[in-house]
């Protein structure tokens, strides 16, 4: 069987509002015009600054937060409403957060593999600080897909930072998760809110008292997510992990972003269905192959 067909599209976002979100950090809303493929949780989009506005080049990756569908008005077409959460960092990201309402980028999407959500097991969401930009939407994502029945799966989130501040979108997280009568469990590496502990020792404690298999949906910074690959690893436990690279084109063509693989993904390898151009035994692209990658796809001792 061949790599499915990619379908993303390039097209024109239109900034609806931009919002102050916590320690720093943005929540921006862009309009995108049809055609284009409404994203699934854990897919990105490349976002090309207008060059009058930034002296940046290459577009930057950013998440997906939230996405709704813009009702049809005949003769223009529907569209999506698409969050992002961001921090701004840089060049490219205090470009971003220089546009007002109305201004418009250029975007390329939806890009990349999601979080498989229909796993069976109790869905554990593992956010570390703005990591908690897609996991937002998997609740969201969770919360429209009634099981069988009509119920729907109570995920569980686990939500960890440096300190208070920076867990951010704390009460967004709070909402989407009573809406799915989920629990939120949170902690600090200071103590501020919650226990002084890292989101693993967190998921250590909570794990053991969840109904049957548990799999883990997880984003936050590379040592973070290094962390809970090998906690699932070690215990045979379903983990899907958000990545971030360094990104030029996002569509698997220019070799800018690879991730060691590990080495029962190296002997799996089967050049014809991976999605980037040509495939390569040794390093999966993270833009086309991930950003969400299995814990047991990646060299662990090789990520930074
Ligand atoms: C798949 C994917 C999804 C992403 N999703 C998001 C998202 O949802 N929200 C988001 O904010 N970013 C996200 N990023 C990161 C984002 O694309 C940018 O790389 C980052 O925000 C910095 O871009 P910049 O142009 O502002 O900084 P650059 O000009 O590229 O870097 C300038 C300086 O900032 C430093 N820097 C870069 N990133 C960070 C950081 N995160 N924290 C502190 N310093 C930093 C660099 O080391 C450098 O010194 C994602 C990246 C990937 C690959
Ligand atoms: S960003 Fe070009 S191959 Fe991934």
């Amino acid at each position: 069987m061949s790599a499915p067909r990619p379908r993303w599209r390039q097209s024109v976002g239109r900034v609806v509002r931009q919002l102050d979100y916590g320690a720093g950090h943005r929540w921006l809303e862009l309009d995108v015009r049809p055609p284009f493929a409404l994203p699934r949780p854990g897919q990105f989009l490349q976002v090309v600054l207008p060059p009058i506005a930034s002296p940046v080049l290459l577009p930057r990756p950013m998440s997906v937060a939230g996405a709704t569908r813009l009702r049809r008005v005949p003769g223009q077409g529907g569209g999506l409403r698409l969050g992002f959460l961001y921090a701004p960092v840089g060049l490219g990201t205090l470009a971003l957060a220089g546009l007002g309402a109305g201004d418009e980028v250029e975007v390329l999407g939806p890009l990349g593999r999601g979080y498989p959500l229909d796993e069976p097991g109790t869905p554990v969401l593992i956010a570390g600080g703005r990591g908690v930009a897609p996991l937002l939407f998997a609740a969201d994502a969770l919360a429209a897909r009634p099981r069988a029945g009509g119920r729907v799966r109570r995920p569980v989130m686990l939500f960890g930072a440096r300190d208070r501040a920076h867990l951010v979108g704390l009460a967004d997280a709070h909402r989407r998760l009573a809406a799915l009568r989920g629990r939120l469990h949170v902690c600090t590496d200071d103590g501020s809110l919650g226990p002084k502990a890292h989101v693993v020792t967190l998921l250590e404690r909570v794990a053991p008292t969840l109904r049957g298999p548990v799999v883990l949906y997880a984003c936050g910074p590379h040592a973070m997510l290094k962390a809970v690959a090998r906690w699932a690893l070690a215990r045979g436990v379903r983990a899907w992990l958000a990545m971030e690279s360094v990104m030029a084109c996002g569509t698997g063509v220019c070799r800018g972003c690879p991730l060691p693989r590990s080495a029962a993904a190296r002997k799996a390898f089967d050049p014809s269905r991976t999605p980037s151009l040509h495939g390569n035994r040794e390093w999966a692209m993270c833009c086309t192959e991930g950003p969400v990658f299995e814990a047991g796809e990646l060299d662990w001792e090789r990520i930074e």
